[in-house]
């Protein structure tokens, strides 16, 4: 029987990328149908909502979406889209696995760069508690659960002992907010506790950014609170050609959306220049958690090849082709 998968286009440049990616999925031969819904700013325009009741109601029953980059308006009032989508459906882990792309012309191109990113993904300064305490002073709420960073410690573990990975280490800044970040600690130190075979580390953020950049083959598995999370994982897509490369995995205990982290990129939207990249490889991480092994390796194969001939890339990183003409080369790769 095909697996339904929710697919939400998005704004800009996402109908691009989403129509390229679909067409690659469907050449693996998995399969895969599409229930296609509405969310961004083409859903405002359309039904009044930003997030309209459908996407739940599809999630509700795919329980995995493939989604492309939505705006969100800035100010008026408007929560993020990924904010609520993440919130509403318990999707507490972001995961970003960060490897370098054959052929791709990056300065650490000659580094054996693999790190698998486990960002919490549902509290710390993302709950959205701001409030101005008297005029002229703001304050911020950082909320830190024992329940959250149990639950992300154990998936980035869990992981680690799937693939087999070596290390696990947790960034924090617990020498200044002892008691969020030394409870996030504790609990990455209860749960290592649970995995004696993987080594476990911990390391402050700020230096943790310098050694990213100083000696990142050095990283295994990274586990963070979010707003680190949210910085670090961009810093490591920095080093293997930028946020049109990396995907990404929202997942909970019932469901998980794929999305690439780049945004709308209103600059080239209509175009035909957009790098579908980012979502097929987030495709392939899909494949692989709906029980489509083959059709992952496939896709992430052909991805591979089409970057080490390097003949049929797009603008972004150096090439000349169209987001087709990529496509077709990846298309013609998994042939
Ligand atoms: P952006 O990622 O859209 O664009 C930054 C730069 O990267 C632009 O020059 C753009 O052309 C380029 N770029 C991004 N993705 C690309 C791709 N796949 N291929 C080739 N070039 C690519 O970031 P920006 O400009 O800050 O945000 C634009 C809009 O996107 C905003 O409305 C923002 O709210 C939204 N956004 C949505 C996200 C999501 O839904 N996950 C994430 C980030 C931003």
């Amino acid at each position: 029987m095909a697996h339904l998968i929710t697919l939400i286009p998005g704004d800009g440049i996402g109908p691009e990328v989403a129509a390229a990616t679909v067409r690659a999925v469907e050449a693996t031969g998995a399969a895969v149908e599409w229930e296609q819904v509405e969310a961004g700013a083409k859903a405002l325009l359309d039904y009044g909502q930003l997030l309209p009741d459908e996407v739940f109601a599809s999630l509700e029953v795919t329980r995995v979406g493939l989604k492309g980059p939505t705006a969100t308006p800035i100010g008026g009032g408007h929560a993020s889209i990924n904010v609520a989508l993440r919130k509403k459906l318990g999707l507490y882990t972001n995961f970003r696995p960060v490897r370098m792309l054959p052929g791709l012309k990056t300065r650490f191109r000659d580094l054996p760069l693999d790190m698998a990113i486990f960002r919490e993904n549902t509290e710390d300064l993302y709950a959205g508690l701001e409030h101005e305490v008297v005029p002229g002073v703001v304050e911020s709420l950082k909320i830190i659960t024992q329940k959250a960073s149990l639950r992300i410690a154990r998936a980035a573990f869990e992981y680690a002992r799937r693939y087999r990975r070596k290390k696990v280490t947790a960034i924090h800044k617990a020498n200044i907010m002892k008691l969020s970040d030394g409870l996030f600690l504790k609990c990455c130190r209860e749960v290592a506790a649970q995995f004696p075979e993987i080594v476990y580390n911990e390391l402050i953020v700020d230096n943790a950014c310098m050694q990213l950049v100083i000696r990142p083959e050095t990283f295994d598995v990274l586990v963070l609170p979010n707003l680190y999370g949210d910085i670090v994982s961009d810093l490591a897509a920095g080093l293997v050609g930028g946020l049109g490369i990396v995907p990404g995995a929202n997942i909970g205990d019932h469901h998980a959306v794929f999305e690439a982290v780049h945004g709308t990129a209103p600059d080239i939207a209509g175009k035909g220049l957009a790098n579908p990249t980012a979502l097929m490889q987030s495709a392939v991480l899909l494949l692989a958690h709906i029980g489509e092994p083959e059709a992952s390796a496939r896709l992430q194969a052909a991805i591979a090849k089409v970057y080490a001939d390097g003949a049929h890339l797009t603008g972004d990183v150096g090439g000349k082709s169209s987001t087709t003409g990529f496509t077709d080369a990846v298309i013609a790769a998994i042939a």
